[in-house]
């Protein structure tokens, strides 16, 4: 075991363990963000640069600190490390600048985008971006495009996170998909748009941060926060069964994998319970779904109970962001 510590918290984990699960070990805000990093698929993170922390220094035996910040989902910890998160400034400041790098590109979709509500981007700019861009030039223009009888892609949300090429490559038979090209001209393809069919290509959807893969059946039929998630299982040979009903009233309009505190799947499942079963009967419900209070998923839900906002939140949009959008309008 190695000491290390992150935010003024000392932590013991096992040698081997990152910085990012090092810090998720003690869970609350001192939790570096991810984007790209997903504990159920092997090899991911390092891309997205969401994570990025300040190692003050690097070990007991070594003790210089890290000349650059470095991504804590890919960085191993050091027995000894001392590790600055929102403790630093610098790494607050670095984390305006990703924000503002993810969306350069990106097209301003929320309100018509089902990924809008349950959207790791959305909750990364709102924590962590401006109100406003100083970009000018144009933005990169794709057609969004069917990858298959359930899967649409918009690859103008893209961030390049390489998670669903991880599903296909961890999950199903036969990967047809990746990214082509290199640098701003990196795109995500089928080659001929050659459809993703396969038992499991539908996790593809569930690990994207973004709304860039939608899922065909559900576009557009609802909002995630006018309806109720439920935790259900069924019986079933291929996968888990362990899923998410998302209802109106007796109507299952999407089925999901159940996605943890940091919104990753830790059992994927099949496309058979994802699109097949849209039966009541083909479930045994276990009960309403437990959402982080702050979610907009639980707006006008629970309603017994008080929903409240966490502190930080209340302090950034009464000082920070609201002197901020006062300032645009
Ligand atoms: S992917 Fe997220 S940030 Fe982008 S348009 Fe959709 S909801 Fe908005
Ligand atoms: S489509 Fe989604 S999961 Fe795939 S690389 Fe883009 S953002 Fe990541
Ligand atoms: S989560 Fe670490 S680089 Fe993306």
């Amino acid at each position: 075991m190695i000491k290390v510590t992150i935010d003024d918290i000392q932590i013991e984990v096992e040698d081997g363990t990152t910085i990012m699960n090092a810090a998720r070990k003690v869970g609350g805000k001192i939790v570096p963000p991810a984007m790209c990093y997903y504990s159920s698929l092997k090899g991911s993170g390092g891309k997205c640069r969401a994570c990025l922390v300040k190692v003050a220094q690097g070990s007991a035996k070594d003790p210089r600190p890290m000349p650059k910040l470095v991504a804590s989902c890919v960085t191993l910890a050091q027995d000894g490390m001392v590790v600055q998160n929102i403790t630093s400034p610098d790494v607050l400041e670095m984390r305006k600048g990703i924000v503002e790098m993810l969306l350069v590109n990106h097209p301003l979709d929320c309100p018509i985008c089902d990924q809008a509500g349950e959207c790791d981007l959305q909750n990364f700019a709102f924590d962590h971006g401006l109100q406003r861009t100083r970009s000018e030039f144009p933005r990169r223009e794709f057609d969004i495009i069917d990858i298959g009888p359930h899967i649409k892609l918009h690859m103008t949300r893209c961030i390049l996170c390489y998670r669903c090429t991880m599903v296909a490559d961890q999950l199903t038979e036969e990967r047809v998909h990746g990214i082509l090209w290199r640098g701003e001209a990196s795109e995500i393809s089928t080659y001929i748009q050659k459809a993703v069919e396969n038992d499991f290509s539908g996790n593809m959807i569930d690990v994207c941060p973004v709304g860039a893969l939608t899922d065909r059946h559900f576009r557009f039929r609802n909002r995630v926060w006018y309806l109720n998630p439920m935790n259900a299982h069924r019986d079933c040979k291929t996968c888990s069964g362990k899923v998410v009903l998302w209802m109106r009233g007796e109507e299952i309009y999407r089925v999901t994998g159940r996605k943890d505190e940091y919104g990753e799947v830790k059992d994927f499942i099949c496309n058979e319970c994802r699109w097949d079963c849209y039966n009541l009967g083909d479930w045994i419900v276990e009960g309403p779904r437990e959402m982080e209070k702050w979610s907009v998923i639980t707006a006008n839900k629970y309603s017994d109970e008080t929903v409240e906002l966490p502190d930080e939140l209340y302090s950034k949009l009464d000082n920070e962001k609201w002197n901020e959008f006062e300032g645009v309008t």
